[in-house]
């Protein structure tokens, strides 16, 4: 089991998959179709069921026409005999072709419910989950869950379809023949008929109940198979540079080997089963032909009647040949779809609170009050962080690698909750207001900008879809990427690919800058945003960031102090907590870490270019 991996939940759905309980899943579903809202829907779920219904009815009464009809020919007069037959046998072709047909008008009929029904859980898991929290997303394997929801989401439809359609009509189809063989030809057949299927449906459910774990294997591997295989597809480039296509390969071939085990084991399982259904099977038909033959020859019966009784025992028999497969689909999806449920309650770490009111964020103060954090798993983090930026005014954060800079942009932005103290916007507990009205009052640069595998145009607009070209051109042109865009032949509607893979590190760094400048935030927040850039470049764009800091909070992160030397107040994060805090003067007087920093820095060549553009 990979580490960190949270779905599938191995443990509890490994020990639940075998008792797995059929109510809550129907109660489930009913409670789906009951909520499913939509022209017709009601009408159509009636209709599905009256034909559902008609159809068994038909189909156990249709065989008695035939057997009358031989009954006619048989003991009747001969030929004169032959008119009432030829109309019986018609007639029991015409309800042969009724019941055989109910069942496909019925899907028909009630296709459009049930892929509403999947449209509006499979719209409310991707809503649900994008509002999980970014712990969440940050121990999820992206191949399962989507693999998840997909199978989750095809569990409704499977589900809606054989409860409905195909265990409960069955049920009723097994009383009414029990009823019908009872009343027209004597309690005995019935007796025969009941135990058969008893039988059956007995064997059959130990078996597949047995077969479970084949089951269960084969989708754990299928799983395996699928996160390992996107996983690997993702890094496809760090595959390539380490030349490990061949390593990569033989993992997931280790999964699809495993995969193939399991399902050869399910199956040969397969095999027995079905071969212990057909024992069964035959040998209550072969019980029933003969206590049929026997009356028969007592006189009690007319030879049309064994007929109808075989006719409506492989009629009942017909839709048991998928109970084995009926029962363990059902298991299998009842526990596909309370997964996907389960995501669904899910609670995200970080919520709004009931009622929650917006963010007003006038003037864009924000207030880090005794703050500490620490990330899952580690025991080291932030600890008692405090400071304040005022209004307008641009701090910066300093430190070395891993000191929890970023964090500190994290915590700003919600995407995790401290563990003490307490984050203040305008006075405002970030806690207290609405997330989405907190990260409309937040831009951020962040320090691997990603993008969406779509075009420029897109990706820059996406901090403000309504943007026009010339909002568009302008923000562009603030963060030196226009002259760019406008050499490339497909101009704005290159394609970036994937993560944004197509273009170079410094051109995704000014795509991640256009965006947050477009989008005009109150208080903007650049974590190392211009890293990548070349020394000429980030100076021009340094330029852009400096006037779009104009008049707004901001905060910084920089490794590249010159960058920094500017700023209102700097703070010093080391150890989880700031050891020193001032202007970039002060501060190098003060000869502590930043001076160490500074006169570092100072002395490498690369930073003076940058020094004299400040
Ligand atoms: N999601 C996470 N889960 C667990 N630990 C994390 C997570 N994100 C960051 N960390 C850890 O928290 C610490 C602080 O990380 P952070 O990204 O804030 O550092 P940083 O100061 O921004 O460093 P850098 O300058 O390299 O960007 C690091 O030790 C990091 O390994
Ligand atoms: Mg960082």
């Amino acid at each position: 089991m990979q580490r960190g991996e949270r779905i599938p939940k191995p443990k509890p759905e490994a020990a639940a998959i075998e008792g797995v309980a059929i109510w809550p899943t129907i109660v489930r579903l009913a409670r789906l179709l009951a909520r499913l809202d939509g022209p017709g829907v009601r009408l159509r779920i009636w209709i599905a069921l009256v034909l559902t219904m008609a159809a068994k009815v038909i189909s156990v009464f249709a065989p008695l026409v035939l057997g009358f009809g031989l009954n006619q020919l048989t003991t009747g007069g001969g030929a004169a005999a032959a008119p009432a037959f030829f109309a019986l046998a018609g007639l029991w072709s015409a309800l042969r072709f009724a019941s055989a047909a109910g069942p496909e008008v019925r899907n028909a009929v009630f296709a459009p419910v049930s892929e509403e029904a999947q449209r509006q859980v499979g719209r409310a898991v991707f809503a649900h989950v994008h509002a999980l929290s970014v712990r969440f997303h940050q121990t999820k394997r992206t191949g399962s869950l989507h693999r998840t929801i997909e199978r989750g989401v095809r569990a409704i439809d499977f589900l809606l379809r054989f409860l409905a359609f195909n265990i409960a009509p069955t049920l009723i189809e097994l009383a009414l023949a029990a009823g019908v063989l009872a009343w027209r030809f004597g309690v005995g057949f019935s007796l025969i008929a009941i135990t058969t299927v008893l039988i059956y449906g007995w064997i059959t459910f130990g078996v597949t109940e047995w077969r479970l774990k084949y089951r269960r294997e084969m989708n754990e591997r299928d799983s395996e198979a699928a996160g390992r295989a996107v996983d690997s597809l993702l890094n496809f480039e760090t595959v390539k540079a380490f030349a490990a296509e061949a390593r990569e390969t033989e993992r997931f071939d280790q999964s699809l080997a495993a995969y193939a085990r399991a399902a050869v084991r399910s199956n040969s399982s397969l095999v027995l089963l079905n071969i212990a259904q057909i024992v069964i099977m035959n040998l209550g038909l072969a019980a029933l032909v003969a206590l049929a033959g026997w009356r028969v020859l007592s006189g009690a019966l007319g030879p049309g009647d064994i007929a109808a009784i075989i006719l409506i025992m492989l009629n009942l028999y017909a839709p048991l040949n998928v109970l084995g497969f009926a029962f363990r689909e059902i298991k299998q999806s009842s526990i596909d779809m309370e997964k996907m449920f389960t995501l669904l309650e899910e609670a995200p770490d970080v919520a709004d609170l009931p009622g929650a009111p917006d963010l007003a964020a006038p003037l864009g103060e924000v207030r880090f009050e005794g703050v500490s954090f620490a990330h899952e798993g580690r025991d080291q983090g932030l600890n008692g962080v405090s400071f304040t930026i005022a209004p307008g005014s641009t701090t910066a954060l300093v430190g070395p690698s891993g000191a929890g800079k970023s964090t500190v942009l994290k915590l700003l932005f919600r995407f995790y909750d401290p563990t003490a103290g307490r984050v203040r916007i305008d006075g405002q507990d970030v806690r207290a207001v609405r997330q989405v009205s907190l990260r409309a009052a937040l831009g951020l640069v962040s320090q691997d900008v990603v993008l969406f595998n779509d075009t420029i145009r897109y990706n820059i607009a996406y901090g403000y879809p309504d943007a026009s070209q010339h909002e568009l051109d302008s923000a562009a042109a603030q963060a030196q990427l226009l002259e760019f865009i406008e050499s490339l032949p497909d101009g704005w509607d290159t394609r970036v690919g994937e993560r944004g893979l197509k273009l170079s590190g410094g051109e995704k760094q000014r795509v991640g800058i256009a965006r947050v400048v477009l989008k005009d935030p109150k208080i903007l927040i650049l974590d190392e945003a211009t890293s990548s850039l070349d020394s000429r470049t980030e100076a021009q764009v340094q330029g852009a960031l400096d006037s779009a800091a104009r008049g707004r909070t901001t905060l910084v992160v920089a490794h590249r102090l010159s960058t920094i030397a500017k700023a209102d107040e700097i703070l010093v994060l080391k150890d989880g907590g700031i050891v020193e805090r001032g202007r970039h003067a002060d501060l190098v007087a003060l000869g502590g870490v930043y001076a160490e920093l500074w006169r570092r820095q100072a002395q490498a060549p690369e930073a003076l270019p940058a020094l004299e553009a400040s």
